[in-house]
């Protein structure tokens, strides 16, 4: 059976899209990534398509984001740390994902990204935190909430010690939402 095709996009060290190639790879999801997006060069996600001979791109350009997707015939959009804006024609909506890490609605929208999340969570004196799986829209960290899972905060966690384990997290649930999704649970 011909899987379905994914294209990752990604704007920094690339672990979740190293994560999510190690997933296919191993079946856990039945998908294959054909192409890789980011919004900046040299960047570690570039570099680990690179390494896995999957080919990618480097755009800033709306337009030019959705011809690739076109191009490569894209079933399903995700994002792993992509840090720019969408503006999602109508063809693509309900077929990109993020994840982020936070319990949206809280500590999500422009400016919450990376370790400012889990500072800002500390500094409200949280009790917990966890990731959220969701659909992309036209705003930051808006669309639909598909799955979220909640972390531990221990009163020594520091905003470094905190990401840490909210990403262990995330490389599990993301998969798996993934997967389901793909196989049209999820996806309403
Ligand atoms: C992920 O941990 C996720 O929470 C967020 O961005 C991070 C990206 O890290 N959306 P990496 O570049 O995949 O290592």
């Amino acid at each position: 059976m011909v899987k379905p095709r994914i294209s990752v996009l990604a704007s920094g060290k690339g672990s979740t899209l190293q994560n999510l190639i190690k997933c296919c790879e191993e079946s856990k999801i039945n998908a294959q990534i054909v192409c890789v997006i980011s919004n900046k060069p040299k960047v570690g996600a570039i570099e680990i398509a690179k390494e896995n001979k999957i080919p990618s791109f480097v755009t800033t350009n709306n337009n030019e984001i959705f011809q690739i997707l076109d191009d490569f015939d894209v079933d399903l959009v995700v994002l792993a740390g992509y840090l720019a804006l969408l503006n999602v024609p109508s063809k693509y909506e309900n077929r990109i994902l993020n994840i982020h890490p936070s319990l949206l609605p809280k500590f999500g929208g422009k400016g919450f990204y990376g370790l400012s999340v889990h500072k800002a969570v500390l500094e409200a004196g949280e009790k917990e935190t966890g990731c959220t799986v969701h659909i992309v829209d036209d705003e930051y960290d808006n669309g639909k909430i598909l799955f979220q899972k909640k972390v531990p905060i221990f009163s020594k966690d520091t905003p470094e010690i905190l990401q840490k384990r909210v990403q262990a997290v995330e490389k599990e649930v993301y998969p798996t939402i993934i997967e389901e999704f793909l196989n049209g649970k999820n996806s309403n």
